[in-house]
Protein backbone atom coordinates (compact mmCIF):
# COMPACT_ATOMS: atom_id res chain seq x y z
CA UNK A 1 0.00 0.00 0.00
CA UNK A 2 1.31 3.71 -1.00
CA UNK A 3 1.06 6.05 1.52
CA UNK A 4 1.52 10.19 1.18
CA UNK A 5 2.87 11.91 3.93
CA UNK A 6 2.42 15.66 4.31
CA UNK A 7 5.97 17.17 3.12
CA UNK A 8 8.18 18.53 6.23
CA UNK A 9 11.37 20.11 6.61
CA UNK A 10 12.28 18.43 9.35
CA UNK A 11 15.41 16.32 8.21
CA UNK A 12 14.27 13.33 9.96
CA UNK A 13 17.36 11.42 8.14
CA UNK A 14 19.67 14.35 9.55
CA UNK A 15 18.06 13.87 13.50
CA UNK A 16 17.99 9.80 13.16
CA UNK A 17 21.91 9.85 12.85
CA UNK A 18 22.22 11.81 16.22
CA UNK A 19 20.52 8.67 17.87
CA UNK A 20 23.64 5.44 18.67
CA UNK A 21 20.37 3.29 18.87
CA UNK A 22 19.57 3.73 15.08
CA UNK A 23 23.16 2.52 14.03
CA UNK A 24 22.41 -0.71 15.21
CA UNK A 25 20.79 -3.96 13.48
CA UNK A 26 17.92 -4.42 15.36
CA UNK A 27 16.91 -0.43 14.39
CA UNK A 28 16.68 -2.07 11.11
CA UNK A 29 13.66 -4.93 12.40
CA UNK A 30 11.71 -2.20 13.87
CA UNK A 31 9.51 0.25 13.84
CA UNK A 32 8.76 1.65 17.22
CA UNK A 33 6.18 3.07 18.34
CA UNK A 34 6.02 2.99 21.75
CA UNK A 35 8.04 6.13 22.56
CA UNK A 36 5.81 7.48 25.00
CA UNK A 37 6.85 5.27 27.74
CA UNK A 38 10.59 6.19 26.78
CA UNK A 39 12.49 7.72 23.96
CA UNK A 40 15.74 6.87 23.17
CA UNK A 41 18.73 9.08 24.35
CA UNK A 42 20.56 10.68 21.79
CA UNK A 43 24.25 10.60 21.11
CA UNK A 44 25.08 13.68 23.22
CA UNK A 45 23.54 12.57 26.13
CA UNK A 46 24.82 8.61 25.36
CA UNK A 47 28.89 9.83 25.25
CA UNK A 48 28.60 12.38 28.53
CA UNK A 49 26.54 9.78 30.64
CA UNK A 50 29.35 7.55 29.67
CA UNK A 51 32.22 10.04 30.15
CA UNK A 52 30.64 10.55 34.07
CA UNK A 53 30.92 6.66 35.10
CA UNK A 54 33.97 6.42 32.71
CA UNK A 55 36.16 9.32 34.36
CA UNK A 56 34.22 11.08 37.13
CA UNK A 57 32.29 8.09 39.19
CA UNK A 58 32.88 9.78 42.43
CA UNK A 59 31.94 11.40 45.46
CA UNK A 60 31.45 14.91 43.88
CA UNK A 61 32.27 18.64 44.48
CA UNK A 62 35.63 17.43 46.24
CA UNK A 63 38.61 18.97 46.49
CA UNK A 64 40.81 17.14 43.85
CA UNK A 65 40.07 17.57 40.00
CA UNK A 66 37.92 14.26 39.65
CA UNK A 67 35.40 15.06 42.26
CA UNK A 68 35.73 18.98 41.19
CA UNK A 69 35.28 17.63 37.45
CA UNK A 70 32.26 15.51 38.69
CA UNK A 71 30.48 18.86 40.25
CA UNK A 72 31.10 20.94 37.30
CA UNK A 73 29.65 18.55 35.16
CA UNK A 74 26.25 18.34 37.29
CA UNK A 75 26.10 22.12 37.62
CA UNK A 76 26.38 22.14 33.77
CA UNK A 77 23.33 19.42 33.21
CA UNK A 78 21.19 21.53 36.30
CA UNK A 79 22.27 25.20 34.42
CA UNK A 80 22.05 23.56 30.57
CA UNK A 81 18.47 22.04 31.72
CA UNK A 82 17.31 25.89 33.15
CA UNK A 83 18.05 27.32 29.94
CA UNK A 84 16.65 24.88 27.89
CA UNK A 85 13.39 25.48 29.41
CA UNK A 86 14.01 29.94 29.74
CA UNK A 87 13.76 29.41 33.98
CA UNK A 88 16.15 30.26 36.57
CA UNK A 89 18.43 27.10 37.75
CA UNK A 90 17.05 27.42 41.25
CA UNK A 91 13.46 27.12 40.37
CA UNK A 92 14.11 23.29 39.01
CA UNK A 93 14.33 20.36 41.23
CA UNK A 94 16.01 17.27 39.44
CA UNK A 95 14.45 14.04 40.94
CA UNK A 96 14.52 10.31 39.39
CA UNK A 97 10.85 10.89 38.23
CA UNK A 98 8.31 12.55 37.63
CA UNK A 99 6.03 10.13 40.06
CA UNK A 100 9.17 10.96 42.71
CA UNK A 101 8.88 14.65 42.49
CA UNK A 102 4.88 15.26 42.42
CA UNK A 103 4.71 12.27 45.45
CA UNK A 104 7.13 14.70 46.98
CA UNK A 105 5.59 18.29 46.07
CA UNK A 106 2.26 16.82 47.36
CA UNK A 107 4.02 15.78 51.14
CA UNK A 108 5.48 19.13 50.75
CA UNK A 109 1.87 21.06 50.77
CA UNK A 110 0.80 18.75 53.39
CA UNK A 111 1.36 21.48 56.35
CA UNK A 112 -0.57 23.94 54.89
CA UNK A 113 -3.60 21.57 53.92
CA UNK A 114 -6.78 21.09 56.33
CA UNK A 115 -10.07 20.41 56.92
CA UNK A 116 -11.26 23.93 55.03
CA UNK A 117 -9.26 23.22 52.32
CA UNK A 118 -10.03 21.71 48.93
CA UNK A 119 -7.89 19.75 45.84
CA UNK A 120 -9.19 19.48 42.42
CA UNK A 121 -7.38 16.36 40.47
CA UNK A 122 -8.46 15.09 36.98
CA UNK A 123 -10.03 12.00 36.22
CA UNK A 124 -8.19 11.95 32.67
CA UNK A 125 -4.46 12.08 34.72
CA UNK A 126 -1.58 9.56 34.59
CA UNK A 127 -1.64 8.36 38.53
CA UNK A 128 1.76 10.04 39.17
CA UNK A 129 -0.91 13.43 39.28
CA UNK A 130 -3.62 11.77 41.12
CA UNK A 131 -2.35 9.33 44.11
CA UNK A 132 -0.06 11.86 46.22
CA UNK A 133 -2.89 14.23 45.94
CA UNK A 134 -5.51 11.65 47.34
CA UNK A 135 -3.14 10.33 49.98
CA UNK A 136 -2.53 14.19 51.54
CA UNK A 137 -5.78 14.72 51.26
CA UNK A 138 -6.71 11.53 53.90
CA UNK A 139 -4.04 12.93 56.14
CA UNK A 140 -4.52 16.44 56.05
CA UNK A 141 -8.77 16.27 56.02
CA UNK A 142 -8.91 18.12 52.83
CA UNK A 143 -11.40 17.48 50.67
CA UNK A 144 -10.36 15.93 47.07
CA UNK A 145 -12.56 16.80 43.87
CA UNK A 146 -12.23 14.46 40.68
CA UNK A 147 -12.55 16.92 37.90
CA UNK A 148 -14.54 14.30 35.46
CA UNK A 149 -13.38 12.97 32.28
CA UNK A 150 -15.97 12.27 29.42
CA UNK A 151 -17.03 8.36 29.70
CA UNK A 152 -17.26 8.85 25.81
CA UNK A 153 -13.70 10.33 24.81
CA UNK A 154 -12.19 11.05 27.73
CA UNK A 155 -12.28 14.59 27.33
CA UNK A 156 -12.42 17.20 30.30
CA UNK A 157 -15.28 20.14 30.66
CA UNK A 158 -13.99 23.64 31.67
CA UNK A 159 -17.70 23.99 33.04
CA UNK A 160 -17.29 21.01 35.42
CA UNK A 161 -13.84 22.51 36.73
CA UNK A 162 -15.65 26.10 36.96
CA UNK A 163 -18.12 23.81 38.94
CA UNK A 164 -15.80 22.08 41.59
CA UNK A 165 -13.60 25.61 41.68
CA UNK A 166 -14.49 27.99 45.19
CA UNK A 167 -12.14 30.21 47.13
CA UNK A 168 -11.61 27.18 48.94
CA UNK A 169 -9.54 25.45 46.37
CA UNK A 170 -5.78 25.57 47.24
CA UNK A 171 -5.09 23.22 44.68
CA UNK A 172 -5.80 22.25 40.72
CA UNK A 173 -3.74 19.35 39.48
CA UNK A 174 -3.86 18.29 35.63
CA UNK A 175 -2.17 16.96 32.68
CA UNK A 176 -1.03 19.39 29.72
CA UNK A 177 -1.71 16.50 27.04
CA UNK A 178 -3.18 13.19 28.10
CA UNK A 179 -0.74 10.10 27.47
CA UNK A 180 -3.94 8.03 26.34
CA UNK A 181 -5.99 10.35 24.21
CA UNK A 182 -3.30 12.56 23.29
CA UNK A 183 -5.32 15.26 23.65
CA UNK A 184 -3.45 18.88 24.69
CA UNK A 185 -5.32 20.58 27.39
CA UNK A 186 -5.42 24.40 27.28
CA UNK A 187 -3.88 24.94 30.08
CA UNK A 188 -2.93 28.83 29.87
CA UNK A 189 -6.71 29.21 30.26
CA UNK A 190 -6.84 26.66 33.09
CA UNK A 191 -4.28 28.22 35.35
CA UNK A 192 -5.68 31.75 34.90
CA UNK A 193 -9.30 30.14 35.89
CA UNK A 194 -7.31 28.65 38.94
CA UNK A 195 -5.51 31.44 39.82
CA UNK A 196 -8.75 33.40 40.39
CA UNK A 197 -9.85 31.25 42.61
CA UNK A 198 -6.70 31.74 44.69
CA UNK A 199 -5.64 28.23 43.83
CA UNK A 200 -1.86 27.04 42.89
CA UNK A 201 -1.93 24.87 39.68
CA UNK A 202 0.49 21.79 39.20
CA UNK A 203 0.61 20.74 35.41
CA UNK A 204 1.94 17.13 34.72
CA UNK A 205 3.89 17.54 31.75
CA UNK A 206 4.91 14.46 30.74
CA UNK A 207 3.10 12.92 27.72
CA UNK A 208 3.60 17.09 25.97
CA UNK A 209 7.19 17.65 26.50
CA UNK A 210 8.41 15.32 23.94
CA UNK A 211 6.24 16.81 21.13
CA UNK A 212 6.06 19.81 21.98
CA UNK A 213 9.05 21.79 24.00
CA UNK A 214 7.38 23.44 27.48
CA UNK A 215 6.49 26.97 27.56
CA UNK A 216 6.57 26.96 31.08
CA UNK A 217 6.99 30.60 32.12
CA UNK A 218 4.27 31.69 29.44
CA UNK A 219 1.56 28.92 30.59
CA UNK A 220 1.95 30.64 34.60
CA UNK A 221 1.99 27.48 35.86
CA UNK A 222 3.34 27.23 39.50
CA UNK A 223 4.17 23.81 39.08
CA UNK A 224 5.12 22.05 35.32
CA UNK A 225 6.84 18.34 35.51
CA UNK A 226 8.52 16.34 32.53
CA UNK A 227 10.50 13.81 32.24
CA UNK A 228 13.31 13.07 30.40
CA UNK A 229 13.63 10.14 29.35
CA UNK A 230 10.89 10.89 27.66
CA UNK A 231 12.34 14.09 26.03
CA UNK A 232 15.30 11.98 24.09
CA UNK A 233 17.90 12.19 27.63
CA UNK A 234 18.64 9.60 30.90
CA UNK A 235 15.84 8.51 32.98
CA UNK A 236 15.14 11.75 35.47
CA UNK A 237 11.91 14.04 36.37
CA UNK A 238 12.22 17.47 35.77
CA UNK A 239 10.21 20.01 38.07
CA UNK A 240 9.47 23.36 37.81
CA UNK A 241 8.60 25.27 40.82
CA UNK A 242 7.25 28.60 41.11
CA UNK A 243 10.19 30.91 43.13
CA UNK A 244 6.94 32.22 45.15
CA UNK A 245 5.22 28.60 45.50
CA UNK A 246 8.99 26.85 46.18
CA UNK A 247 8.65 29.41 49.28
CA UNK A 248 5.74 28.49 50.79
CA UNK A 249 6.43 24.59 50.71
CA UNK A 250 8.01 22.44 53.46
CA UNK A 251 11.70 21.58 52.43
CA UNK A 252 11.88 17.82 51.97
CA UNK A 253 15.80 17.94 51.90
CA UNK A 254 17.87 17.15 54.53
CA UNK A 255 17.74 20.40 57.10
CA UNK A 256 21.16 21.62 56.03
CA UNK A 257 20.51 21.20 52.57
CA UNK A 258 17.70 23.76 52.21
CA UNK A 259 19.84 26.58 50.92
CA UNK A 260 21.42 24.70 47.94
CA UNK A 261 20.33 24.96 44.86
CA UNK A 262 17.68 22.73 43.42
CA UNK A 263 17.80 20.62 46.96
CA UNK A 264 14.73 21.92 48.85
CA UNK A 265 12.02 19.09 47.10
CA UNK A 266 14.90 16.61 46.35
CA UNK A 267 13.80 13.89 48.96
CA UNK A 268 15.87 10.80 47.04
CA UNK A 269 19.58 12.21 45.47
CA UNK A 270 19.21 10.72 42.22
CA UNK A 271 22.12 9.39 40.06
CA UNK A 272 24.83 12.23 39.50
CA UNK A 273 25.77 10.70 36.22
CA UNK A 274 22.25 11.15 34.69
CA UNK A 275 22.10 14.87 35.82
CA UNK A 276 25.33 15.67 34.03
CA UNK A 277 23.89 13.99 31.05
CA UNK A 278 21.41 16.12 30.81
CA UNK A 279 23.60 19.18 29.34
CA UNK A 280 23.98 16.59 26.26
CA UNK A 281 20.41 17.45 25.59
CA UNK A 282 21.22 21.42 24.78
CA UNK A 283 24.24 20.09 22.41
CA UNK A 284 21.46 18.09 20.59
CA UNK A 285 18.96 20.93 20.60
CA UNK A 286 21.95 23.28 18.92
CA UNK A 287 22.96 20.64 16.71
CA UNK A 288 19.79 20.00 15.33
CA UNK A 289 19.15 24.01 15.36
CA UNK A 290 22.33 25.03 12.96
CA UNK A 291 21.17 22.35 10.33
CA UNK A 292 17.69 23.59 10.30
CA UNK A 293 18.43 27.22 10.56
CA UNK A 294 22.00 28.19 10.42
CA UNK A 295 24.48 30.05 13.22
CA UNK A 296 22.48 31.78 15.63
CA UNK A 297 23.16 33.38 18.93
CA UNK A 298 19.33 32.41 19.97
CA UNK A 299 18.88 31.44 23.49
CA UNK A 300 19.10 27.42 23.96
CA UNK A 301 15.35 27.76 24.85
CA UNK A 302 14.54 29.38 21.77
CA UNK A 303 16.41 26.95 19.48
CA UNK A 304 15.13 24.17 21.50
CA UNK A 305 11.17 25.57 20.98
CA UNK A 306 11.89 26.36 17.37
CA UNK A 307 13.40 22.61 16.69
CA UNK A 308 10.51 20.96 18.86
CA UNK A 309 8.06 23.08 16.58
CA UNK A 310 9.76 21.35 13.18
CA UNK A 311 9.48 18.14 14.80
CA UNK A 312 6.35 18.48 15.77
CA UNK A 313 4.81 19.13 12.29
CA UNK A 314 6.93 15.94 11.26
CA UNK A 315 5.19 14.22 13.66
CA UNK A 316 2.22 15.19 12.97
CA UNK A 317 2.28 14.24 9.06
CA UNK A 318 2.74 10.74 10.58
CA UNK A 319 0.23 10.75 12.78
CA UNK A 320 -2.34 11.91 10.50
CA UNK A 321 -1.36 8.85 7.96
CA UNK A 322 -2.21 6.62 10.99
CA UNK A 323 -5.53 8.25 11.90
CA UNK A 324 -6.40 8.42 8.11
CA UNK A 325 -6.20 4.38 8.03
CA UNK A 326 -7.65 3.73 10.98
CA UNK A 327 -10.91 5.16 9.67
CA UNK A 328 -11.06 1.57 7.71
CA UNK A 329 -10.40 -0.73 10.60
CA UNK A 330 -12.80 -2.62 13.27
CA UNK A 331 -11.05 -0.66 16.04
CA UNK A 332 -12.31 2.49 18.46
CA UNK A 333 -10.16 5.57 18.71
CA UNK A 334 -9.60 6.26 22.56
CA UNK A 335 -9.99 9.75 22.19
CA UNK A 336 -10.97 11.60 19.11
CA UNK A 337 -9.84 10.16 16.43
CA UNK A 338 -9.15 13.61 14.42
CA UNK A 339 -5.47 15.38 14.52
CA UNK A 340 -6.19 18.61 15.62
CA UNK A 341 -5.79 19.40 19.32
CA UNK A 342 -3.58 16.51 19.71
CA UNK A 343 -0.16 15.45 20.21
CA UNK A 344 0.94 12.44 18.05
CA UNK A 345 -0.24 9.26 20.36
CA UNK A 346 -2.61 7.85 19.83
CA UNK A 347 -4.16 4.30 21.49
CA UNK A 348 -7.09 2.12 20.22
CA UNK A 349 -8.98 -1.06 21.26
CA UNK A 350 -9.77 -3.64 18.97
CA UNK A 351 -13.60 -4.98 18.60
CA UNK A 352 -12.33 -8.62 17.59
CA UNK A 353 -8.85 -8.90 19.09
CA UNK A 354 -8.19 -8.20 22.89
CA UNK A 355 -5.09 -5.43 23.35
CA UNK A 356 -2.42 -7.97 24.23
CA UNK A 357 -2.94 -10.37 20.83
CA UNK A 358 -3.06 -7.13 19.05
CA UNK A 359 0.33 -5.96 20.35
CA UNK A 360 1.66 -9.40 20.48
CA UNK A 361 0.18 -9.83 16.57
CA UNK A 362 2.31 -6.33 15.70
CA UNK A 363 5.25 -7.20 17.59
CA UNK A 364 5.41 -10.35 14.99
CA UNK A 365 4.97 -7.78 11.98
CA UNK A 366 7.81 -5.63 13.42
CA UNK A 367 5.80 -3.03 14.68
CA UNK A 368 7.09 -2.01 18.44
CA UNK A 369 4.06 -1.04 20.49
CA UNK A 370 2.38 -2.06 23.95
CA UNK A 371 -1.09 -2.74 25.24
CA UNK A 372 -1.41 -1.04 28.83
CA UNK A 373 -3.81 0.96 31.04
CA UNK A 374 -0.31 3.36 31.38
CA UNK A 375 -1.36 4.34 34.75
CA UNK A 376 -4.25 5.46 33.54
CA UNK A 377 -6.29 3.80 35.02
CA UNK A 378 -9.31 5.79 36.19
CA UNK A 379 -9.68 7.39 32.80
CA UNK A 380 -9.47 3.61 31.43
CA UNK A 381 -12.43 2.56 34.05
CA UNK A 382 -14.46 5.56 33.23
CA UNK A 383 -13.94 4.61 29.50
CA UNK A 384 -15.35 1.51 30.14
CA UNK A 385 -11.87 -0.07 29.00
CA UNK A 386 -10.86 -3.46 30.42
CA UNK A 387 -7.89 -1.98 32.69
CA UNK A 388 -6.02 -5.70 32.48
CA UNK A 389 -6.18 -5.34 28.39
CA UNK A 390 -5.90 -1.53 28.43
CA UNK A 391 -5.45 0.25 24.95
CA UNK A 392 -3.00 -0.28 22.15
CA UNK A 393 -0.85 2.47 22.04
CA UNK A 394 1.25 4.29 19.50
CA UNK A 395 3.04 7.10 20.27
CA UNK A 396 5.38 9.09 18.06
CA UNK A 397 9.29 10.73 18.33
CA UNK A 398 10.34 12.95 15.82
CA UNK A 399 12.52 9.70 14.56
CA UNK A 400 9.81 8.24 13.31
CA UNK A 401 9.94 7.93 9.87
CA UNK A 402 7.51 7.54 6.65
CA UNK A 403 8.58 4.01 6.19
CA UNK A 404 7.60 3.08 10.15
CA UNK A 405 4.45 4.43 9.58
CA UNK A 406 3.62 2.53 6.47
CA UNK A 407 4.81 -0.56 8.65
CA UNK A 408 2.73 0.28 11.09
CA UNK A 409 -0.77 0.92 8.62
CA UNK A 410 0.09 -2.26 6.48
CA UNK A 411 0.54 -4.46 9.24
CA UNK A 412 -2.50 -3.33 11.06
CA UNK A 413 -4.10 -3.08 7.99
CA UNK A 414 -3.14 -7.19 7.38
CA UNK A 415 -4.20 -8.38 11.22
CA UNK A 416 -7.43 -6.26 11.38
CA UNK A 417 -8.77 -5.11 7.48
CA UNK A 418 -9.25 -8.72 5.55
C1 LIG B 1 1.44 11.71 31.58
C2 LIG B 1 2.42 11.05 32.50
N1 LIG B 1 2.60 11.59 33.71
C3 LIG B 1 3.47 11.08 34.60
C4 LIG B 1 4.21 9.98 34.28
C5 LIG B 1 5.18 9.44 35.28
O1 LIG B 1 6.48 9.74 34.90
P1 LIG B 1 7.70 8.99 35.55
O2 LIG B 1 7.82 7.67 34.88
O3 LIG B 1 8.87 9.89 35.30
O4 LIG B 1 7.40 8.85 37.00
C6 LIG B 1 4.06 9.36 33.03
C7 LIG B 1 4.83 8.16 32.69
O5 LIG B 1 4.61 7.48 31.73
C8 LIG B 1 3.13 9.93 32.12
O6 LIG B 1 2.93 9.39 30.90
Amino acid sequence: MELEADPSVFDVDFAREQFPFFELDASKEWAFFDNAGGTFPCRPVVDRLTHFYRSNRVQPYGDNPLAAAAGEQMDEGRSVMAELLGVPTETLTIGPSTTQNLNTLSIACAPFLGKADEIIVSEQDHEANIGGWERVARQTGATLHIWPANAKDGELDLADLEELLSKRTRIVCMTHCSNILGTINPVQKIIRLGHSYGARVVIDGVSCAPHSWPDILSTGADVYCFSTYKTYATHLGVMYVASDFLEELTPQCHFFNVEKTGARLDAAGPDHASIAALAGLGEFFQTLHSHHFGASDKTLYRKASEVSALMNQHEMSLCKILLGSLRQLPIRVIGRSSAAGREANVSLVCLAVSSASLASLLAKKGIATKNAHFYAYRLLKKLGVDTDEGVVRFSFAHYNTKDDVTHLVNALTNILGE
